[in-house]
């Protein structure tokens, strides 16, 4: 976690008949971390991975592992995917009545704990935790799916969010995900976040997801 800015290629929006190839790909094309969605179909209407997914890719990789949770009752599972190799574990203010003992509970488990907040959220819900968090990620999308489009009102949340972290003399990454391409990248660099989630960007790139990654890349 050495570069100022890093991009998270979110297994979303991968190949899963060829999961592994897809992430060697990534990494050797210079990737920084692997996002991983884990949706439950209650939080967001959509249902993807758990813990044994995350465990191979443990086994398939090297990058770091950034474990998005857009589950309820998020703490039930920071053991089982810290366990399963998680590196990062980042859990919705919808969703944690006690944010304070959820980080806590994720920081002690090794992992680095990120907060995030729904675009709908008003960010006075996050700002208890922000001296806390490791990590603090502005959804640009309703989380649910990958390939949607971009929520351009996200930009003044994300220069809102880098105000209150640089008020607080904070080093957290501040992460964006959700339409994240080399048209919206520019613009949520420019209001100051420093991590970027892309799936559509990446594993479906027409040109490839080396040529994905590199022309995000080069924005930064
Ligand atoms: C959305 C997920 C995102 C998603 C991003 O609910 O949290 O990580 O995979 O997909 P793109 O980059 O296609 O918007
Ligand atoms: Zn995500």
């Amino acid at each position: 976690m050495m570069n100022k800015y890093v991009i998270s290629s979110s297994i979303l929006s991968a190949d899963f008949t060829r999961l592994g190839e897809q992430i060697a790909e990534a990494e050797a094309a210079g990737v920084d971390w692997l996002h991983v969605d884990v949706m439950d179909g209650h939080f967001v209407p959509n249902i993807t991975m758990g813990p044994f997914v995350v465990e191979w890719c443990r086994k398939a990789t090297k990058l770091p592992l950034d474990v998005h949770l857009m589950i309820e009752n998020p703490e039930r599972y920071i053991e089982p995917f810290a366990k399963a190799g998680a590196s990062g574990l980042t859990v919705h203010v919808e969703t944690c009545p006690d944010m304070h003992n959820t980080l806590k509970l994720i920081k002690s488990t090794g992992c680095w704990a990120g907060v995030v907040l729904n675009p709908g959220t008003p960010i006075v819900e996050i700002e208890p935790f922000l001296t806390e968090a490791d990590l603090v990620l502005v959804m640009s999308v309703n989380p649910g799916y990958s390939g949607q489009s971009f929520m351009p009102e996200s930009i003044a949340r994300v220069t809102h969010v880098r105000k209150k972290l640089d008020a607080l003399g904070s080093s957290a990454w501040l992460e964006v995900d959700g339409g994240i391409n080399t048209e919206t990248l520019p613009k949520m660099k420019e209001a100051g976040a420093t991590a970027f989630v892309a799936a559509t960007a990446i594993f479906k790139n027409p040109q490839g997801i080396e040529a994905g990654i590199r022309s995000l890349r080069s924005l930064l």
